[in-house]
């Protein structure tokens, strides 16, 4: 039989520390947003998992909606992306927090960010419930964090290892 956590390393983020921290991030934005509705865009697929948790952890009303992208020929250093998947509505007008399941170099979000900019949005802010200690893009700013961590590969609660890992309850370091 298959065990889920063979081959792991040392637990980052325990499923107690998760549950608190975000239970900490929904506190901190229902309070930023107690007027408005809040339009949650979930980088697929890392952060399908996070997302589900924070949205119900929300006491404010809220939407969501997902995008998927794609870096061009796997160079990722270069910033350039594409779009498997786009949004579903457009963002016209709304309250947008681009919700991230890791944030490591910022390139992702930068083109994001870039991106959704031309589509109107009433505001847009960023969150990420990992974020490795690493240098970012000018133009990334993440207003939510989880968690910062080293920069060291991650597996679990969303994110995978060649798509591996994702249903992992906690977050560990892939050796
Ligand atoms: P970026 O470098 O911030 O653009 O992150 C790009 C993407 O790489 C993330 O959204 C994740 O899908 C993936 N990624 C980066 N670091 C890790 C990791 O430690 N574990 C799993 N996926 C990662
Ligand atoms: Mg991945």
């Amino acid at each position: 039989m298959a065990i889920l956590d063979t081959g792991l390393g040392e637990t980052l983020l325990d499923e107690e520390t998760i549950r608190a921290e975000v239970s900490r991030l929904a506190a901190q934005i229902s309070a930023d947003y107690a007027d408005k509705t809040l339009h949650l865009v979930g980088v697929l697929k890392g952060a399908a998992v996070f997302l589900a948790d924070l949205l119900r952890a929300l006491s404010i009303p809220a939407t969501m909606d997902f995008i998927s992208i794609v870096p061009y020929g796997q160079v990722t250093a270069s910033g350039v992306v594409r779009i498997r998947k786009d949004l579903d509505e457009p963002l016209e007008g709304r309250d947008v927090l681009v919700v991230e399941g890791i944030c490591a170099s910022g390139l992702s979000l930068s083109y994001l960010l870039r991106n959704f900019q031309t589509r109107g949005p009433a505001s847009i802010k960023t969150c990420a419930f990992v974020a490795k200690r690493r240098v970012r893009p000018a133009d990334v700013t993440l207003d939510y964090v989880g968690r910062e961590i080293p920069d060291v590969f991650v597996v679990g609660y969303g994110l995978d290892a060649q798509e591996r890992y994702r249903n992992l309850p906690y977050i560990a370091r892939l050796p």
